[in-house]
């Protein structure tokens, strides 16, 4: 599955030609990459140790986006608890954001998860976190509460936001 790339310079010429990011799953040769990213963008990034036992267990979903033949754009993680699949991370890298990859590493969780049945989906968003909260409410996400001061760094709150795994749900969900 290919991100849409998409951006021009703004002027009303032609999108300029950048290199597409496609998604697959993160191998453990993507996690140095996936580590540097978290510690650029994260007041609390993953631990090597948490990111090496989340991947490849059993009910997991990991994926990577990649340019090139190994170049990390972005990464998506997600565990199966209960019929339930809790997205645990999802990130860009910053020069690559607003070209479709967070969007596309999503619906690529969605097609995955489709091959078993479960209920849904859930994760939990900083309140402040516009931009997320938007993507998550595009791709069909509902608010679902709040857990206060869920974030230890600032103590911020945390929107619960939750999402069928009724597959009827994918209709009108742009790809
Ligand atoms: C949230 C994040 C993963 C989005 O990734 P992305 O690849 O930039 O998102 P996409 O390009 O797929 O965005 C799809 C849509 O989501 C919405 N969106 C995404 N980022 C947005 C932003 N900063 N402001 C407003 N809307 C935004 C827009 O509707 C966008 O569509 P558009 O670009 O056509 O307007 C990325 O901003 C990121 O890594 N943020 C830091 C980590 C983080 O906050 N992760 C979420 C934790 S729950």
């Amino acid at each position: 599955m290919m991100a849409r790339g998409r951006h021009g310079t703004g002027r009303g010429d032609a999108p300029t030609q950048e290199p597409p990011s496609k998604v697959r799953p993160m191998r453990a040769r993507d996690v140095q990459q996936v580590l540097g990213i978290e510690q650029q963008i994260s007041a609390t990034p993953w631990p090597r140790h948490m990111l090496l036992s989340e991947l490849g267990r059993p009910g997991t979903i990991d994926l990577v986006a990649v340019e090139g033949a190994a170049e990390v754009t972005g990464y998506l993680l997600a565990s199966r608890y209960a019929d339930v699949w809790h997205v645990l991370n999802v990130a860009v890298r910053p020069d690559r954001r607003r070209r479709g990859i967070g969007r596309t590493m999503m619906v690529e969780l969605f097609d995955r998860a489709a091959g078993k049945p479960h209920l849904g989906f859930t994760l939990e968003v900083r309140v402040s976190n516009a931009g997320a909260i938007r993507l998550y409410r595009e791709l069909g996400f509902a608010d679902h509460g709040v857990r206060p001061g869920y974030y230890s760094d600032n103590n911020e709150d945390a929107l619960i936001m939750w999402r069928s795994g009724v597959p009827d749900d994918m209709h009108g969900i742009a790809r």
